[in-house]
């Protein structure tokens, strides 16, 4: 089993290597996560002067999307790589964005005093986390009594054809090990109440989740491989085993399969991803917001 700090070593070196890959599919993807970080900031009450922690930011979203929502508050973005942190930094600028800032660190440590934040997002970062009920338990810490955690991770493959097309043609040429269930790697929180859980157990109350549909479109099946081989975590890290004449094989395959997905001079792929939302109590017990929020599986 590998340390903490062997993970957080292992997921720089990972998304260091990736970024370059994010940087250049950024339309395509920020298209399909769209309607998820949409999901996520309906839930998070953003305010003109909200101050925000976006966590496993990436190359912006949804920080990005709440500073333009609160011109007079402030929009901290933070994740472990900083090749990934320097995109954000551009994207903010390109976007005339004066209320961002940004901070490497591992989301089971952060740099903030207690009762910082009025909300916080974490969309697709919590399965990369080396302890995520530490980590959970940090975003608690930094947010304001009343303030709202919400986060996204992605359900079982067999609902993400997106990825699940591409390793299955990977497979027919790895040996492509079954993901550990206690470490990083994108399918890791797909079980139903699994991150819910490690809300309420950091004293979040008013816990629910619910189901948001996304679509990969491409222009093609070609353009699907290149993105999906240059992006994807699981597929970039088992490609990275075979030779080029098993990758050519592979790549092949894959192009065969989503052709099953092809309408209209597009390829629009389907999956599942699903989002948390949790507000923290003040010291009395009492919510000091809006208060009830369902705690059923439906969205809230
Ligand atoms: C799938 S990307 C998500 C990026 C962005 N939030 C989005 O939805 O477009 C996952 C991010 O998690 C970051 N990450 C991995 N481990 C982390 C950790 N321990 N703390 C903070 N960020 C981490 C990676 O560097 C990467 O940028």
């Amino acid at each position: 089993m590998p340390s903490a700090e062997e993970i957080r070593d292992a997921q720089r070196a990972a998304w260091a290597g990736l970024s370059a890959g994010w940087d250049k599919w950024d339309p395509v993807i920020m298209d399909q996560l769209g309607p998820v970080g949409a999901a996520m900031i309906e839930q998070l009450d953003i305010a003109e002067d909200h101050q925000h922690l976006d966590i496993a930011a990436g190359t912006g979203e949804p920080g990005l999307s709440i500073a333009r929502l609160s011109p007079g508050g402030r929009v901290v973005l933070t994740d472990l790589a900083p090749e990934m942190l320097d995109i954000a930094a551009r994207r903010a600028r390109a976007q005339g964005l004066a209320n961002i800032e940004t901070k490497v660190c591992s989301a089971d440590d952060l740099p903030f005093d207690d009762a910082t934040f009025d909300g916080i997002s974490v969309r697709f970062g919590y399965m990369f986390f080396p302890d995520m009920a530490k980590a959970t338990a940090e975003f608690a810490r930094v947010l304001k009594p009343g303030g709202r955690l919400c986060s996204s991770v992605w359900v079982k493959p067999e609902d993400n054809p997106w990825t699940a097309i591409a390793m299955e043609s990977i497979a027919t040429e790895a040996v492509v090990a079954p993901p550990d269930p206690d470490g990083p790697n994108m399918f890791r929180c797909a079980a139903p109440g699994h991150v819910s859980a490690l809300y309420e157990d950091a004293g979040l109350r008013d816990v629910a989740e619910w189901d948001v549909d996304v679509e990969l479109v491409t222009r093609s099946p070609e353009q699907y491989w290149d993105m999906i081989s240059e992006h994807v975590s699981l597929a970039v890290a088992a490609l990275g085993k075979v030779d080029q004449p098993a990758r050519e094989r592979i790549r092949a395959d894959a192009i065969a399969k989503v052709r099953a997905f092809e309408k209209n001079g597009e390829v629009r792929v389907p999956g599942v991803a699903r989002c948390i939302v949790g507000t923290k109590q003040d010291g009395s017990g009492n919510l000091p917001r809006d208060g009830a929020r369902p705690t059923n599986a439906t969205q809230p």
